[in-house]
């Protein structure tokens, strides 16, 4: 898959979010208020702060997602709806 641009490899069967913190990424967005690293928390599907944009739908939980080849990953998008990097 792609992510951020880049290739990620994968093992079948892993999800998104394992196969980032597989390739050592723990965190890859930051909170609305105080910017603080988010990745894998409950890794159940719960807690959403693995939250991801994935060919072009916002706010996939990674760690409910299985990783296919074809997958196009976007990280670190700021929550406001648009993608200026801000909060407003
Ligand atoms: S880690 Fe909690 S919803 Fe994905």
């Amino acid at each position: 898959m792609t992510v951020d641009g880049e290739p990620l490899d994968f093992t079948e069967g892993q999800t998104v979010a394992a196969a980032l913190v597989a390739a050592g990424r723990v965190a890859w967005r930051t909170t609305r208020v105080g910017r603080r690293p988010r990745g894998v928390f409950c890794g159940i599907g719960v807690c959403f702060d693995c939250l991801v944009t994935v060919d072009g739908v916002r706010g996939q939980r990674a760690c409910l997602l299985p990783a296919r080849a074809d997958m196009t990953v976007t990280t670190r998008e700021d929550d406001d709806g648009d993608d200026d990097g801000d909060d407003g």
